[in-house]
């Protein structure tokens, strides 16, 4: 019996150390981050996100970018900095750090905001926010859609906070993102949506449209609000 509650103490204790949040990640040195647990199943999403996609989506791509990650800073000087440090300075970065980095970084980011019974409209601060920024929720809504469905290829759609604590929407190319020293707007990503085919070919095929339309619905709205209020303290 002892034994049995030691071995549960253990594994609750293996299960917190590996639920690593972006957050977290950002700061911890490279070479010691886990990859985070998903918070929800496969099927959680359903019917906006498909179980397949999401299954290949976090067990595939996800995770390839992580341990090819972990490859890339293994035995480098990369492997003591932190990610937002990789990041900062991207253009000195070999090609496999750069592009598994923000993989990694931004699957996680995805993966986090994302949550069945969601959706709707934020709350609180980022509410006033997103309405005196862009006149309404629905504007910024259709401004974000706009940018997911004008990024060509491969790449992301991102609500960040600039510096000056305003928001702005940009999107990035590849697995690049506005934490990267050579982004043309810089800023704390807060919201992001995955634009590349592997994130919604399988049930949507080309109507990344209705992709883009599905992802308002499984906004965790409570961890944006929560990035927001880190992002501007
Ligand atoms: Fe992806």
């Amino acid at each position: 019996m002892r034994r049995s509650i030691i071995t549960f103490v253990l594994l609750l204790s293996g299960i917190a150390l590996n639920a690593q949040t972006t957050l977290q990640i950002l700061s911890t040195p490279s070479g010691k981050s886990t990859f985070p647990k998903l918070a929800y199943s496969y099927m959680a999403l359903e019917p906006n996100i498909d179980s397949v996609t999401m299954r290949i989506h976090y067990s595939k791509h996800f995770r390839a970018y992580y341990d090819n990650f972990m490859k890339a800073v293994a035995g480098t000087p990369y492997e003591n900095q932190s990610i937002k440090e990789v990041f900062a300075n991207i253009s000195s970065a070999p090609a496999p750090v750069k592009n598994n980095a923000g993989g990694f970084y931004n699957h996680a980011l995805y993966f986090e905001i994302m949550a069945p019974n969601s959706g709707g409209i934020p709350g609180g601060d980022l509410s006033d926010k997103i309405g005196m920024s862009f006149g309404g929720f629905e504007n910024f809504k259709k401004a974000f859609t706009d940018a997911a469905m004008g990024r060509f290829g491969s790449g992301w759609a991102w609500l960040i906070v600039k510096s000056d604590k305003s928001l702005a929407i940009v999107t990035t190319a590849n697995q690049d993102n506005p934490l990267m020293g050579n982004a043309e707007v810089k800023g704390t990503p807060i919201l992001l949506i995955d634009v590349w085919e592997h994130a919604y070919y399988l049930k949507y095929q080309n109507r990344r449209a209705d992709y883009v339309a599905a992802f308002w619905n499984v906004i965790n709205w409570k961890v944006v609000e929560d990035l927001y209020a880190k992002a501007i303290k």
